[in-house]
């Protein structure tokens, strides 16, 4: 397989406009993301760090992130589901299921694969922060540029995206897409139709 093929796919599904991010750019990206929270873990002398992956779409970044940390750490998952409909911003989280892990005195990172409204990441924080971490940052691989997005502070960042919607590298469309190796811009009307 030569260069090219391997950053470009020669054809996409018919429902994606384009690639955003090759296999070989987010491969990159989380080396990066992975060398700097160990830097700044071992720099605290944190000892081991807890991983929280938001499902469903975090499982994904979370392994490969996970894999290149050099700092000890565990991993758990909590799932949560947002109300809005086809991209529509309702503000109300649910939570399906919580972490198995204690939170209490353990320096902890969230790990989103996308802030988009802001709304999951804020719910999260307020929840996780009020079981009395040792420290609490968040992680998000992409990061969208919406209106009125909540203010959470977000540690780390893979990539700042537009206000589009993406799939693939754990993201889906009605539940498809998730396992594509890149990350694509789906075709407005495929969406905006349903
Ligand atoms: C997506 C994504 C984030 C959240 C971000 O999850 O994985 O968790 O939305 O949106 P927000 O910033 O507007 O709250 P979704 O509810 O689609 O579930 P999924 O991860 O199972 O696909």
């Amino acid at each position: 397989m030569n260069d090219q093929q391997v950053a470009v796919p020669e054809k996409l599904p018919a429902e994606i406009l384009r690639v955003l991010f090759s296999e070989e750019a987010i491969s990159s990206r989380v080396s990066e993301l992975a060398g700097q929270i160990s830097a700044d873990y071992e720099a605290i002398g944190a000892g081991s760090v807890l991983l929280i992956g938001v499902l469903k779409g975090a499982f994904i970044f979370l392994a490969d992130l996970a894999r290149r940390l050099t700092v000890p750490h565990r991993v758990d998952f909590i799932a949560l589901s947002s109300y809005g409909q086809m991209g529509a911003v309702s503000g109300a989280v649910r939570l399906l299921m919580d972490l198995r892990e204690p939170v209490a005195g353990r320096h902890v990172i969230i790990v989103e694969d996308i802030v988009d409204s802001g709304q999951t990441l804020a719910y999260l924080d307020r929840m996780i922060g009020g079981r009395e971490p040792a420290s609490l940052r968040r992680c998000t691989f992409l990061r969208k540029h919406t209106d009125g997005q909540a203010t959470v502070p977000i540690e780390y960042v893979g990539f700042d995206i537009p206000d589009v919607w993406v799939v693939g590298y754990g993201l889906d469309y009605a539940e498809r897409y998730r396992t594509l190796p890149y990350i694509a811009e789906l075709r407005p009307d495929v969406y905006r139709e349903g």
